[in-house]
């Protein structure tokens, strides 16, 4: 065990929005690497600063002491990954194999969803992708509002807020049964997807390959030359996809939550 050192090299820094959010002063560490020396004695600090939650985003492979661990009942939540491509190779989507997934009964359509509040089928499915969010693998955020971080993320997305268009999947017989959900955006080339999910009955179709494609489709239209996407290494669904894509991994952090009050934080 380390002693709190009296003057801690890492500075704290304060999450307005996720303090907001989650109703308590929630902060992160800013630095991937520290020693577990001064880990300690930052979460010490923010123990004696009223810090409920607090982030370290740290290196891939990084092991923290089981003491340390226990004291700020700290939790390792996931491995964050981002992932790019380019959409430069004219010749990628040709070369793209379909899925092998044997059930592909029902023709899907893929459009871009008007602008709007989200409907409550969206709504479930922006749920659906933040399946292995770290707000929903950490048991001591609650449940509800692990949901609402979400429902707000893509209601600001069919509003234009957070996303410049929505694209959904429907059976092609079933217009308003959307089976899946893409949100993109475009700046100065540089495409980003947000969400994406499809509804558990309809996975295994293709209907993520056919939402990438058309994301891909429209990236291209606005000349974005890259695309990229953050999903989590535990994922094996959404990397499997993403690989098909070419997309290569160009970060990977391992994400740590630490509840420096006490014990009695929780669901
Ligand atoms: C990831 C997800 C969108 C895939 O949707 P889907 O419609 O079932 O995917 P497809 O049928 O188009 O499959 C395309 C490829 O994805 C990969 N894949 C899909 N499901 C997979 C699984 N369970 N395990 C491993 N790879 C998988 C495979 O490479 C597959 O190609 P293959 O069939 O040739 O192996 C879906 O599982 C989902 O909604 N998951 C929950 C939400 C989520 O994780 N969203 C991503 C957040 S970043």
């Amino acid at each position: 065990m380390f002693t709190a050192t009296s003057s801690p090299t890492v500075a704290l820094r304060r999450l307005e929005w996720d303090s907001l959010h989650f109703g308590v002063p929630v902060a992160e560490l800013p630095v991937p690497e520290m020693n577990d020396e001064d880990l300690w004695g930052a979460l010490t600090t923010a123990r004696a600063e009223g810090l409920r939650l607090v982030y370290w985003a740290t290196y891939r492979e990084r092991t923290l002491p089981a003491d340390l661990l226990a004291e700020f009942h700290g939790l390792a939540v996931n491995h964050r990954v981002k992932f790019v491509a380019s959409l430069n190779d004219l010749r990628q989507s040709q070369t793209l194999t379909p899925p092998r997934s044997p059930g592909r009964c029902v023709d899907y359509r893929v459009g871009e969803l008007p602008r709007g509040p989200a409907s409550r089928e969206l709504l479930q499915l922006s749920i659906v992708a933040g399946g292995h969010s770290r707000f929903h693998v950490d048991p001591r955020i609650p449940a509800g509002q692990f949901r609402e971080l979400y429902e707000v993320w893509m209601n600001r997305s069919t509003l234009g807020e957070l996303a410049d268009v929505v694209l959904v999947a429907t059976p092609s017989n079933a217009p308003d049964d959307f089976a899946g959900v893409i949100t993109l955006s475009e700046t100065a080339g540089a495409g980003q997807i947000g969400l994406l999910a499809v509804r558990e009955d309809r996975r295994g179709q293709g209907v993520a390959t056919l939402l990438m494609t058309a994301a891909h489709d429209w990236l291209r239209q606005r000349s974005a030359t890259e695309v990229s996407v953050v999903t989590q290494l535990e994922n094996r669904a959404a990397c499997g996809l993403y690989s098909r894509w070419n997309c290569e991994a160009v970060e990977v952090r391992q994400w740590f939550h630490f509840w420096p009050q006490a014990a009695d934080e929780g669901r």
